[in-house]
Formats: C-alpha cells, structure tokens, sequence
C-alpha cells in the first residue's frame, strides 16, 4: 500500500447517502469502541480542555462538530462530571441519521442536533470550547477552508480538531485491530480509506494555513489548534 501521499478521491462507505442504514448505524454505535482505542481523547482532556474550562471559572459550554455516534462528547462529558466542572455539550452532525445514534447518548448536560458549524454561526451560537474528532479527512479542500473558519467564529476559547495521521504502521496496525470489532460494518473499509485519506502533520498544518498548529498528541494522531475568533 502506498501511503506517501493522500488519496482523496477514495470515498468512504458512509459518506453514501444511501449505503446500509443499518451497517452504518452499526459503526456509528461501535465508534465508541474505536475512539476508546485510538482516540487519544484521554491526554487531550487532561493537558489541553480540563484546563482550559477551569481556568474560566463558570460553567462552560463546549460544542463537538460532526459527532457522529456522539461518543465522544459523551466521554467527555462524563469527565467534566468526574471532574467537578459545570459544563453544557452539543454534538452537532448535518447527517440525520448520526443523529439518531447519537440521541440514545444524550442526558442532563449533553444535546445533539442535526446542523453543521456554518448553521450554527449564522445562528450566532458561540461557545468556549469547540472540537471535533475525525471530520478533517473527509473534507475537500474548499469544506476544510470553510470548516476550520466557521469553527474558529464559534468558540471565544480553543478550537481542537483531532484527527487520524496517515501512516503504514497506522495502517497495519488498524487492520489487525479492527478484525474483532468490524463485523456487520463499515469500520474496515472506512477505516482503512480513512487512513489513505489522512493527512501528516506538516501536511494538515499547510492545508489549514495560519493561525493553526498541528500536534501528533499520542502515535497516528493529528490534534490541529488554533484560537477561536467569537
Ligand atoms: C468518521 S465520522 C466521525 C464521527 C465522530 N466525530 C467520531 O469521532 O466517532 C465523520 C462525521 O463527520 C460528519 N461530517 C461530514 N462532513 C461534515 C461537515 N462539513 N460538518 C460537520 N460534520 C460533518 C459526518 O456526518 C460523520 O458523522
């Protein structure tokens, strides 16, 4: 497989509008188990957003775009609770049918709807914190643009993109790994494309331009940073 360079005319199964709703409800719900794997989220709590919302010393409210299954706001927010730190969470996904999945995780403090980050800024939301986790790599170059600057008109704090680094040993290492969690979905196909999809740091830094940093947080991971301008 060669992997020296992005191949971005792969399309995820998911990314069909009319693929098998029920596989990809399937991997939309065993996403919680991949990020759980490979997500990294652990570290990122704990060095970059724990900090962030204590240091604002109110309660906070922090919006996840393109959350899929809603997993991983939902672990989030089960931290803040651990952590004592007052916080609201969205979880938006412009695809219905992510919304569906992810409902079944909503409770007292986290929401989801079915919007993207441009609808929400012509809405004049804002929030103090807004991340997301694995939407960079499937978005062209005129939606990354537009993504990274609708997030960043969102948030008065920190935006976090997290995302997968492309790599072989990422891609040997998820194709074994994945054998015991793939049956009746996507998570082998997509996840593997995802992989060719995927950028490398320098490559992720370049594409998104100034003022974002990109960081590899934990081994395959992408995390882009930049301020927010609300
Ligand atoms: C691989 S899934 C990741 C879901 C979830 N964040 C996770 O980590 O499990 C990518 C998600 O991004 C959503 N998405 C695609 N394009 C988007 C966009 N322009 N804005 C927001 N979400 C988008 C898709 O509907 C899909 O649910």
């Amino acid at each position: 497989m060669n992997l020296a360079a992005r191949d971005t005319a792969l399309q995820e199964l998911m990314d069909d509008p009319a693929c098998d709703p029920v596989a990809l409800a399937e991997t939309l719900r065993r996403f919680d188990l991949v990020n759980r794997a490979i997500g990294g989220w652990g570290r990122v709590w704990r060095r970059g957003i724990r900090p962030r919302l204590r240091d604002l010393g109110r309660p906070a409210r922090v919006l996840d775009v393109g959350s899929g299954g809603g997993d991983v706001v939902a672990r989030l927010a089960e931290w803040a609770e651990r952590d004592g730190l007052e916080v609201t969470w969205l979880g938006i996904d412009p695809d219905p049918r992510a919304l569906e999945v992810a409902r079944t995780r909503e409770s007292a403090t986290v929401s989801f709807a079915a919007t993207d980050a441009a609808g929400l800024r012509d809405a004049g939301e804002t929030f103090d914190l807004v991340l997301s986790n694995h939407v960079l790599h499937h978005l062209d170059a005129e939606e990354l643009a537009g993504f990274a600057d609708d997030t960043r008109a969102l948030s008065s704090g920190t935006v976090m993109h997290a995302d997968i680094e492309r790599g072989p040993l990422a891609y040997a290492l998820y194709g074994i790994g994945i054998t015991a969690l793939e049956r009746g979905t996507f998570l082998r196909t997509d996840g593997l494309r995802s992989i060719r999809r995927s950028y490398r740091a320098g490559e992720l830094e370049q594409a998104l331009g100034a003022p974002w940093r990109v960081a590899s947080p934990a081994p395959f991971r992408l995390l882009a940073v930049a301020d927010g301008d609300a």
